[in-house]
């Protein structure tokens, strides 16, 4: 994972980068993948951060899946930075999220002073769609982290950003994985279009269809945009779980959803999004991506 440009955002959406820009593959084994840093990370010279980071994802190394989720002891810094993210957040999802996001939040009701265990927040969107986190150290194949998602399993990391650069990280973290993903688990319709995903990769793991849908997924669950009462909102992950993104997304150019033409378009991870598909509504994005995944072949 290389990232040249900081900037407050989240190609976080990195879970699913390497599929998207046809990298290899990090590890094989779903729950036992440590990414090493790249030098471009801002925790890459701080021995204690990396220290901290390795321990967190050693509870993954050492999971089973589907048995309880340990806790993952964060520090008070770590909680301070939560809500520092937090914060900052808030107002712009009242103005920029999606009418669904805002109603997931609700539901979800998160802690503001504290990283919330992924332990609660599996049991609050188990209750809701079904769905649950399970802990990974870091990056996994794109076709195992894609199909999980039909079991309703979303491969989540637990370790938090570095906090020299609270509003930037190269990778997915607690943050993204908890505001952005687990939030949105929390609706019964973004939660089915997730598993949607699970069973299309299922029915072709090649890797030219994997590309396509992993496309597909990037400008949809996790940088999708949509119309509301006039106005431009998101719902991608990506977004909702980054304040400069969020601010970005209206410098981009918005194209009609159209998703034949998103499985061909390239993006960088690394940068805000120049392009962004918009649909007409909540309703038109999941009547077109489900009806997509559903035909996928
Ligand atoms: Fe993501």
């Amino acid at each position: 994972m290389t990232t040249t440009v900081q900037h407050e955002s989240t190609p976080a959406s990195a879970d699913i980068q390497k599929a998207a820009l046809n990298l290899p593959a990090i590890t094989a084994e779903v729950h036992r993948a440590i990414v090493q840093l790249d030098p471009d990370h801002p925790g890459f010279r701080d021995q204690e951060y990396r220290a901290r980071r390795n321990a967190i994802a050693k509870i993954a190394l050492d999971y089973q899946p589907g048995s309880p989720i340990p806790d993952a002891p964060y520090t008070a810094q770590e909680h301070r930075l939560w809500r520092v993210v937090r914060e900052a957040l808030e107002p712009k999802h009242q103005q920029y999220a999606c009418a669904e996001y805002l109603e997931c939040l609700r539901r979800l009701d998160l802690p503001r002073d504290h990283i919330p265990q992924m332990r609660e927040v599996t049991a609050k969107i188990e209750a809701i769609s079904g769905f649950r986190l399970e802990p990974v150290a870091g990056l996994v194949e794109p076709h195992i982290f894609l199909e999980s998602l039909a079991n309703g399993v979303f491969l989540s990391t637990q370790y938090i950003r570095h906090h020299s650069a609270p509003f930037y990280t190269p990778e997915p973290d607690v943050v993204h994985e908890v505001i952005g993903h687990a939030v949105f688990l929390a609706s019964e319709r973004m939660a089915e279009l997730n598993r949607l995903v699970g069973e299309a990769v299922r029915r072709n793991t090649s890797a030219p269809a994997l590309e396509r849908l992993a496309r597909v997924y990037w400008f949809t669950i996790e940088f999708g945009v949509l119309r509301e009462d006039g106005a431009v909102k998101a719902y991608g992950t990506g977004l909702v779980s980054s304040a400069g993104e969020l601010e970005a997304m209206h410098e981009a150019e918005l194209r009609p959803l159209d998703l034949e033409a998103a499985s061909r378009q390239a993006f960088d991870p690394t940068r805000y999004q120049p392009i962004l598909f918009c649909a007409d509504s909540f309703e038109a994005m999941y009547q077109t991506l489900r009806d997509y995944l559903v035909r996928w072949r």
